[in-house]
């Protein structure tokens, strides 16, 4: 899909760390920066995952140098030393790192009264404190090669989202972390952005954490009158980690067709 939208190897020579980077939206992205030339390192707990997606994206490469490599390095957000490792691992493969996405979540859905401390805190231990683990862990890395971070979010924090409160706290967090890096750390070349999806289709959001009953009135319910792609991510994530994109800092786009702007209608 990008590599029929961007130039080709526009991302070449460039080295992307993408947590959760082994399925859904995130597995998108990674596979998308690969079409577009970086290599990839796929970090998330689940080697399982991680494989399966390095090998597709070593395959389909088929010894075209437009297209990056992969490499899977399984390691939890939440363990700041495992990061330390998948940096390093990365580094020791591909050499350095000027990329990092974010995008590794855990969510359900659970009303605010039945959720646990436990349950709250595992959210925002994955969501938001494992971006800042990884942005910190990188953080050398991004300075020397003035790299950029991509922060996958969400819309939910922008009204109030039921039975999503866990989540809709980290994912406000998370955004905090896009506006004061994009500060703190402008000042080295490194640009920190983020991406908020709407309601993507064919993940595993869409199918566990959108009851049925409501799903054709949400659809409905968007001005462009489609649920969003991972295709529709994937691009606006080449986008933001290239060239093109070099003076956009702090900024989160919202990529849903409309469709928070319209939900008080829902
Ligand atoms: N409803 C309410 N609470 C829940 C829950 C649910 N569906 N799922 C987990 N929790 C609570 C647990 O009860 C526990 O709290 P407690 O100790 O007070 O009981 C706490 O969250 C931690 O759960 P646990 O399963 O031990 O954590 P984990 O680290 O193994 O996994 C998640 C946590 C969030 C990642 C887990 O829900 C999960 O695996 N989700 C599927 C993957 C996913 O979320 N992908 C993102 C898709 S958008």
């Amino acid at each position: 899909m990008t590599e029929k939208i961007f130039a080709a190897g526009i991302l070449r020579g460039h080295v992307a760390l993408v947590t959760g980077g082994g399925t859904g939206i995130t597995g998108g992205v990674a596979r998308a920066l690969a079409e577009a030339g970086a290599n990839v390192a796929l970090v998330s707990r689940k080697i399982e995952h991680l494989e399966p997606a390095a090998a597709a994206i070593n395959n389909a490469r088929n010894g075209n140098t437009n297209v990056g490599e992969a490499v899977a390095v399984a390691a939890d957000v939440r363990e700041y030393e495992r990061i330390e490792e998948a940096v390093e691992a990365t580094t020791a493969k591909f050499g350095k790192i000027d990329i990092v996405v974010n995008g590794a979540a855990g969510n359900f859905l659970c009303k605010a009264e039945d959720l646990s401390p436990n349950g709250f805190g595992t959210v925002v231990d994955i969501d938001l404190k494992g971006t800042f683990n990884v942005c910190r862990a990188a953080f050398a890395q991004l300075k020397e090669h003035r790299g950029h971070i991509l922060n996958i979010s969400a819309t939910l924090h922008y009204l109030g989202t039921p039975m999503q409160l866990h989540v809709s706290a980290a994912k406000a967090g998370v955004d905090a972390l896009t506006r004061n890096l994009a500060v703190e750390w402008g000042r080295y070349g490194i640009r920190v952005n983020g991406i908020a999806p709407g309601p993507i289709e064919d993940t595993e959001g869409m199918t566990r954490l959108v009851p049925a009953p409501i799903k054709e009135k949400l659809r409905q319910n968007i001005p462009l009158g489609r649920f969003g792609r991972i295709s529709d991510i994937e691009t606006a994530a080449v986008f933001l980690c290239s060239d093109a994109a070099s003076f956009i800092n702090g900024e989160v786009i919202v990529v849903d067709g409309g469709q928070w702007l319209s939900s008080r209608l829902l």
